[in-house]
């Protein structure tokens, strides 16, 4: 509504102060056609934002983020893990999970014509400013769905779309221990291919099932807490790397 004040990455905008600006411009231009007008409406709102920027006083677009989710389960406890911090990310953060159930085992003979799921995930990572795992433990490593998008992500080799990007590891568990062995068996391989990892917070979340009700929406104040902390340093992680 015009008149609002709108909240953005700590960014205040009034929005009927735009409308004002546009509206402002625009009798320069009565005498000419609707179509003169609607290019310059375009070109107005974008002198505006110009100095919009120049003042400091913009909303920046949220970093996009790949979510690699290491369990296939409908009612997954990483992915509602998953889906409480695409919430609690906005809006300095788009969180998209990006499904990996159904990529082909990796089979280095399989290159020459690669199966399209790999070359769809593969070019969904490429436009990602950063990855985040969320993923359960299995016998005390990474389940291996997981491990295989790893896998299919880092080649062919000297082509990974991993290389160089920024991104955090979550794991939980209904244990008391979180995932810890999944998480860092994880980052073995991420260090090796040279992913960028905060290297904390850490977050192992563990008594998961505690955490979130029938709908599957997270219901447990001090791991809210916590895990808006953790996607705030993530966040400064991306910005951080992504400068340089
Ligand atoms: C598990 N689980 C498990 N949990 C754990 O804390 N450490 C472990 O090593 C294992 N190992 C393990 C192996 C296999 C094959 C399965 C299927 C499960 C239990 C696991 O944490 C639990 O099933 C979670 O609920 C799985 O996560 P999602 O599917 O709820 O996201």
């Amino acid at each position: 509504m015009a008149g609002d004040l709108v909240e953005r990455g700590g960014v205040r905008v009034t929005q009927i102060e735009t409308t004002r600006r546009v509206k402002a411009l625009v009798p320069f231009h009565q005498h000419a056609p609707h179509v003169v007008s609607m290019r310059f409406r375009r070109y107005a709102m974008l002198t505006i934002a110009f100095h919009s920027m120049a003042r400091g006083n913009f909303m920046p677009a949220p970093y996009k983020v790949a979510v690699l989710v290491g369990s296939l389960r409908k009612k997954s406890f990483n992915r509602m893990l998953a889906n409480a911090l695409s919430e609690l990310a906005r809006p300095e953060l788009s969180l998209d999970i990006v499904e990996i159930g159904a990529l082909p085992f990796y089979n280095d003979d399989l290159e020459a014509d690669a199966p399209a799921p790999w070359l769809a995930v593969r070019e969904r990572l490429a436009a990602a400013d950063a990855v985040l795992f969320v993923t359960p433990e299995y016998n005390r490593s990474v389940p291996a769905v997981l491990k295989n998008a790893v896998d299919v992500l880092s080649r062919p080799f000297g082509s990974s779309v991993l290389r160089g990007k920024p991104a955090a590891v979550v794991s939980a568990s209904p244990g008391a221990m979180g995932g810890f062995g999944a998480s860092h068996h994880l980052r073995q391989s991420l260090v090796c291919l040279g992913v960028n990892v905060m290297a904390s917070p850490e977050a192992y979340v563990g008594n998961v099932t505690a955490l979130f009700d029938d709908n599957g929406a997270l219901n447990h104040a001090a791991t809210t807490e916590f895990l808006k902390r953790f996607v705030g340093a993530f966040h400064a992680w991306i910005a951080r790397l992504s400068k340089s």
